[in-house]
């Protein structure tokens, strides 16, 4: 029999052809990263635009518009203001853990249905908004469905995938959260030219168009076989991996997934498994990734990128532009993820992406201490171009490394009895400090200054040291195997294979 828990294994190619059923499902399911996309890309231009702030925040517009009142690194320092952005990665942090539940009971399709819905009613609110209860009450359920979605999707695009090139096809989920951003990008700089005041509502509104794709794909896809097993639907799970496979002996892989969701089954408490001394190197992986992904600093310039370049003294009409070009940089750089993580493997990207984002953001850090004062406002040309473009060079290698593996390794790296609730922590990791870093980082901007990029590159090189001596390579492991040919066999993480020897239900030692 082929891998699984306690059975050593010589390493298994299963069989599989790419068929349009795999295309489609993972096209669909990938149109959830564009919702969660468009939500991170839309809040930093709507919260430039002068008819949204004179609505909901009047102090930041009177701020604004008496020139001198506030330094330039100060201009949008506002807790409310962060908490309109911020808002939404509390709902999801919490929302993921009913999602756990459902991907695992009802399973990874269903939980993408609920995650749709919820993001439509969200948009519903946040395009009529009539005052700043509304505008929450919005972003809340878009949060949840963030919840609901970056739960089910990672999971669900692992589990359909074929060994060899899961790496990629899960990546399709960054690369549609980097084309939601960009796609926010190009709407807020369109919107930002209306005059009837109608602008920062079309801008969220539009958000529904993703959402609604979401929610009609999630009706048409199949479920992946692992959950359907998992569910006791035994024969339908092995129908769909035929489908999906393209072959008709799919026995090998299909005895591994049934033999994993035994293990699964055994589980009483998932959390409580979680914490199980076997469970413990792909906890500490995900849990660190999660927190390193969030202090590369890229939601900075996510979120932000208008404001922050209104802060470099580009005027307003350039700050849009110029956070257009980081899109798409982002996007083009995703696509480079893509093509090589099969191949190069995971830890070489990181690596390289961390000595690249060090010395960026040192570029930043460096030229905005010479350049930026508080009442400066211009950083004229040559040095406006000189930081967009170090700014490109950070998206561009945050974007083929910690972007999607941030979400792949930890989504392929939990045995089969720890995958939901692991995924939950996952999300919920994420989404904490994603939160924090929303909701500090104009108040840190405005006490540190140009400090905050040299802030965020220690975090890099941290982040760095840490995949060069502790994080194991997962490129071409079929996802059942990673205990026997990635953990049992890694200079560290090993000594925390010992109970496996007697299976999942061996003894315990903490
Ligand atoms: C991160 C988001 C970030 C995006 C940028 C994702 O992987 O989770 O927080 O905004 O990448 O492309």
């Amino acid at each position: 029999m082929a891998g699984g828990f306690g059975v050593a294994t010589g390493g298994t190619e299963f069989k599989a052809k790419f068929t349009l059923l795999l295309l489609i499902s993972c096209m669909i399911s990938a149109s959830g990263g564009l919702m969660f996309g468009y939500d991170v890309g839309i809040s930093g231009g709507v919260t430039s635009m002068p008819d949204f702030l004179k609505k909901f925040f009047p102090t930041v517009y009177k701020n604004q518009q008496v020139s001198g009142l506030t330094g330039n690194y100060c201009k949008y320092d506002n807790q409310g203001l962060q908490l309109f952005t911020s808002s939404l990665y509390l709902a999801a942090l919490i929302a993921t853990f009913l999602a756990s539940y459902t991907t695992k009971t009802w399973g990874r399709k269903m939980t993408m249905l609920m995650a749709g819905i919820l993001f439509l009613a969200g948009t519903i609110f946040n395009a009529a908004a009539l005052n700043l209860a509304m505008l929450i009450v919005g972003r809340l359920l878009l949060g949840c469905g963030v919840g609901f979605a970056n739960q089910a999707i990672p999971l669900f695009l692992s589990e359909i995938a074929p060994t060899r090139i899961r790496g990629a096809l899960n990546i399709l989920f960054q690369l549609n959260i980097t084309i939601g951003i960009l796609v926010a990008n190009f709407v807020n700089y369109g919107t930002s030219r209306l005059t009837n005041g109608y602008g920062w509502r079309i801008s969220l509104g539009l958000a529904g168009i993703p959402a609604l794709l979401l929610t009609v794909g999630s009706l048409i896809v199949a479920d992946t076989p692992n959950s359907l097993i998992a569910r006791g639907k035994l024969e339908e799970g092995k129908e769909i991996l035929r489908r999906i496979r393209g072959v008709d002996n799919v026995d090998p892989e299909y005895l591994e997934i049934v033999e994993a969701s035994h293990a699964a089954a055994e589980v009483k408490n998932p959390f409580q498994n979680l914490l199980k001394r076997r469970n413990r190197p792909s906890l500490v992986i995900a849990i660190v990734m999660q927190i390193f992904q969030q202090f590369t600093g890229i939601n900075a310039i996510m979120f932000y990128a208008p404001v922050l370049f209104q802060t470099l003294g580009f005027k307003s009409d350039a700050s849009l532009y110029s956070s257009v070009i980081t899109g798409g940089v982002n996007v083009l750089s995703t696509l480079v993820s893509l093509a090589l993580v099969d191949k190069v493997g995971r830890r070489i990207l990181l690596i390289e992406a961390g000595v690249q984002m060090f010395l960026s953001q040192m570029g930043v850090a460096t030229l905005m201490g010479l350049k930026v004062k508080d009442h400066s406002n211009n950083l004229g040309l040559v040095f406006g171009i000189l930081v967009l473009s170090l700014v490109c060079s950070f998206v561009a290698s945050f974007a083929w490394s910690w972007g999607p593996l941030g979400w792949l390794i930890p989504s392929e790296t939990f045995a089969a009895e720890a995958r939901s609730a692991g995924q939950s922590v996952v999300v919920c990791t994420n989404m904490l400090f994603t939160f924090i870093i929303a909701q500090a980082f104009l108040s840190m901007l405005c006490h540190m200054k140009f400090g905050i990029f040299l802030f965020f590159s220690a975090w890099v090189l941290v982040m760095t040291l840490f995949t060069i001596f502790l994080l194991p390579e997962t490129k071409n492991i079929p996802i059942d195997e990673m205990n026997e040919r990635v953990w049992k066999k890694h200079w560290y993480w090993k000594r925390y294979m010992d109970d496996l020897e007697d299976g999942p239900k061996g003894e315990d030692q903490v």
